[in-house]
């Protein structure tokens, strides 16, 4: 019901029929403004879409709008203490591994990991954007010390006290994985060639539209053959499920966060839009692996496809 897909891609044909569809090559700056006006315009139009479609469309658009927050989560309040928000990080990472979404991560990854692996005649060199205490970085660490995956894995986030109890774990379990400081919408500061494919877990929604359009184009200019972001599918489903699991971690921060998360997760139809805008091509896939929702970006000129996304 949140997706309102029929209202959104009315919207997008529209504000591509008044060329306000600027696939934006210009400045990161440029870039980053186009997208959010972009997205804002398109969250209008499909409004006024709804009220003209009426009935059920109208009824999904009142709920989605009430429904919609701009807040941010705690974890990401620069005022709460450092050893306050690595418990929430590493709440999260537990969750995820107690829901087995950890694993899912690493087999939704492991076609692209050794199609890559295989073409380039050496391990992929996966990089994590926005990883937190960096639970899908050591799992990947750990099929690739264990024989399962051709990679090495470099696990980043903001957060430098996250990528420091990331190392000290990695370290300690003698896995090929390094974690680094680094501002996802800041990849021009990533060595050229470095990473051949980006990925980015449960953490879309915490980037506004345009930095959305950074890290991807970011991806790309650092040479990467690939750009893929998993967050939750954004449905009233997951707005109940979200916060009530998280409250298990027993850390009220942490579920209220899962609320506003829930809230926030992108549209399929958004997702679509901002990767159009990033790239200037259509050379992606948006998905739904419920209860997720998948974006792939390819850059290599091989043709995205669902062939290297199976149904894990
Ligand atoms: C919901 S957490 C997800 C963490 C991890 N991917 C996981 O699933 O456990 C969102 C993460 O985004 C990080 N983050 C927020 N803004 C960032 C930025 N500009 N650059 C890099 N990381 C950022 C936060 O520090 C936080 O670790």
């Amino acid at each position: 019901m949140l997706q309102q897909k029929t209202a959104a891609y009315e919207a997008i044909e529209t504000l591509r029929r008044e060329g306000r569809f600027q696939s934006c090559s210009g400045n990161p700056v440029q870039l980053e403004t186009a997208t959010d006006r972009f997205i804002a315009d398109m969250r209008r139009i499909q409004s006024e879409a709804a009220w003209k479609l009426g009935g059920i469309y109208l009824i999904a658009e009142i709920i989605q709008s009430v429904h919609r927050t701009d807040a941010g989560e705690l974890m990401d309040d620069p005022s709460l203490p450092l050893d306050q928000k690595l418990r929430m990080s590493r709440a999260l990472g537990r969750q995820s591994g107690m829901l087995q979404l950890t694993e899912r991560f690493v087999d939704l990854l492991s076609p692209i990991i050794t199609e890559l692996a295989e073409r380039n005649g050496r391990d992929t060199r996966v990089l994590e954007l926005a990883g937190g205490a960096g639970s899908l970085s050591l799992a990947l660490g750990r099929a690739a010390r264990n024989g399962r995956l051709p990679c090495r894995v470099t696990g980043t986030d903001i957060v430098d006290t996250y990528t420091k109890a990331a190392q000290e774990e990695a370290s300690q379990e003698g896995l090929p994985a390094e974690f680094h400081t680094l501002d996802a919408c800041r990849m021009d500061k990533l060595e050229r060639g470095s990473a051949d494919l980006v990925v980015i877990s449960q953490s879309l929604h915490h980037f506004s539209p345009g930095q959305l359009a950074l890290m991807i184009r970011g991806a790309k200019e650092a040479g990467s053959s690939a750009f893929i972001g998993l967050d939750g599918y954004r449905s009233l489903l997951l707005s109940a499920g979200v916060p009530l699991v998280a409250a298990m971690q027993g850390i009220w921060e942490f579920a209220l966060d899962g609320l506003t998360s829930a809230r926030k997760f992108y549209t399929e139809p958004e997702l679509d839009a901002i990767s159009e805008i990033a790239t200037t091509e259509r050379n992606h896939l948006v998905l739904t692996r419920w209860p997720l929702t998948l974006v792939l970006v390819r850059f290599d000129g091989i043709r995205a496809s669902e062939a290297s996304l199976p149904y894990a």
